[in-house]
């Protein structure tokens, strides 16, 4: 009995530290929320710190610009994401939700995602769509995200506890592959649902048109992380069809936008080829690509070409007028791109050329603008696959 009291009396005492803690945090999210709207007032910065807590401000807007020769060719494309979200109100994996209702700091309205940002780690980044979360969820204008494990929480109380008892410090799943402090982890979508549903989810706040399957299960996700003396941090990733029928190796790729322009996508792209060219296949990404896939894709396409033809044709002491051969199911065995995308390649090198009487084509190396394409690369001083540091068999 005494026992029982005692509980009684520590429960209490905890419920009212807890109501304490949750005024607290409303107060503080309300006026954070009146700080957020007078920074989207009178701030064009990108970026700034406010409380510790780095704000990316990279909206969709600074990218637009950027679409009209992606989006021209994105329409021509013959293939179309035909999959849908499930209703996933019912399989939420969220955080308990104790402050709906107090925490509700924007007038809603019915149906419309009102999420605006999500806080993520030690980031605050700005969303570009909206994402299927639960209803309860989408009418917060923040949502807290777990950097580790994916939750997402409606509060940065709920967070807040979250934090303490969170025990991932890293993806799940196994490494397959470290370099430094950048590592990558392959998670089966039928081995951790919850944590595949959760980056789905996430990133789909940052896919306009492509959709996602739900059902994760069919799908291998490729998670690249940085680590710190905190643990392995998200930086992307890329999913990809375990039983692979057409020849695509990529289903969805992302490169969170706090990391984006730093090569990093680059890296997940040239991940994913090399383990294509480890089953021995070529593959292609899943189409329609977005604006910024497109342009990624491309210019990986284009600079894999000028490594694979600088190692072909330009060798110290090689004569200029030396005429050599190469075909394009050469290039597409080597890269393990398919011989679409290595015209793709071949033709922003300016390397494709008609002979106008035969009406044959041929391949034309420009050396000196592989030459000059590779020095511009490379003194961008991005990070570099280590093909020997990937340890993986493919699991089909
Ligand atoms: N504007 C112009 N060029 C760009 C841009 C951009 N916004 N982003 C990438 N590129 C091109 C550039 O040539 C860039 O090199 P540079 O920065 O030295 O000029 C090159 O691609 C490589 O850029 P990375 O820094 O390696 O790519 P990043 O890490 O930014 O990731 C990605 C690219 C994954 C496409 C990212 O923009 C993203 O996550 N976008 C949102 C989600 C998305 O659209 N994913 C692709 C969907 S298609 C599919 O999933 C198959
Ligand atoms: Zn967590």
């Amino acid at each position: 009995m005494i026992f029982g009291k005692t509980l009684l009396l520590t429960q209490q005492q905890e419920t009212q530290t807890e109501t304490r803690k949750r005024k607290q945090a409303a107060s503080k999210r309300k006026q954070r929320h009146r700080n957020r709207r007078q920074l989207h007032e009178s701030s064009s910065e990108d970026e700034y710190t406010e409380d510790g807590v780095v704000i990316a401000r990279q909206r969709r807007a600074h990218v637009t610009s950027l679409s009209s020769p992606a989006s021209e060719s994105s329409s021509s494309s013959s293939f179309s994401g035909d999959a849908e979200f499930s209703d996933v109100s019912s399989a939420s994996s969220a955080c308990s939700d104790e402050e709906l209702e107090e925490g509700s700091d924007v007038e809603l309205l019915a149906g419309a995602s009102k999420i605006r940002a999500i806080r993520f780690g030690k980031y605050e980044i700005e969303t570009w769509y909206t994402a299927p979360y639960p209803e309860e969820y989408n009418r917060r204008s923040l949502l807290y995200i777990c950097e580790f494990c994916l939750k997402y929480m409606p509060s940065e109380y709920v967070n807040w506890r979250h934090q303490i008892k969170c025990p991932m410090r890293h993806p799940p799943g196994d490494e397959i592959y470290r370099a430094g402090k950048v590592s990558v982890f392959e998670v089966d979508g039928r081995k951790n649902p919850m944590y595949c549903q959760n980056l789905c989810l996430l990133a789909k706040l940052f896919l306009g048109s492509k959709t996602l399957y739900y059902d994760v299960e069919p799908f291998l996700f490729y998670i690249l992380t940085e680590t710190d003396e905190h643990g392995c941090h998200f930086v992307g990733y890329f999913s990809k069809e375990k039983q692979n029928t057409s020849s695509y190796n990529v289903s969805c790729i992302l490169t969170l936008p706090i990391h984006q322009r730093k090569g990093y996508g680059n890296f997940l792209i040239s991940f994913s080829y090399l383990l294509t060219r480890t089953e021995g296949k070529t593959g292609t990404p899943e189409k329609p690509l977005s604006d910024l896939g497109l342009l990624s894709y491309r210019n990986y396409w284009k600079y894999t070409l000028c490594y694979e033809l600088q190692d072909l044709f330009i060798r110290p002491g090689q004569a200029d007028e030396e005429i050599k051969k190469v075909s394009i199911m050469e290039l597409s065995g080597n890269t393990g791109m398919t011989p679409d995308d290595i015209v793709c390649g071949l033709e922003a090198l300016n390397a494709v050329v008609r002979d106008p009487e035969t009406g044959t084509y041929a391949i034309r190396v420009d050396r000196a603008l592989i030459e000059l394409q590779i020095a511009h690369w490379e003194a961008k001083g991005y990070i570099n696959l280590e093909p020997d540091k990937l340890i993986w068999t493919s699991m089909v």
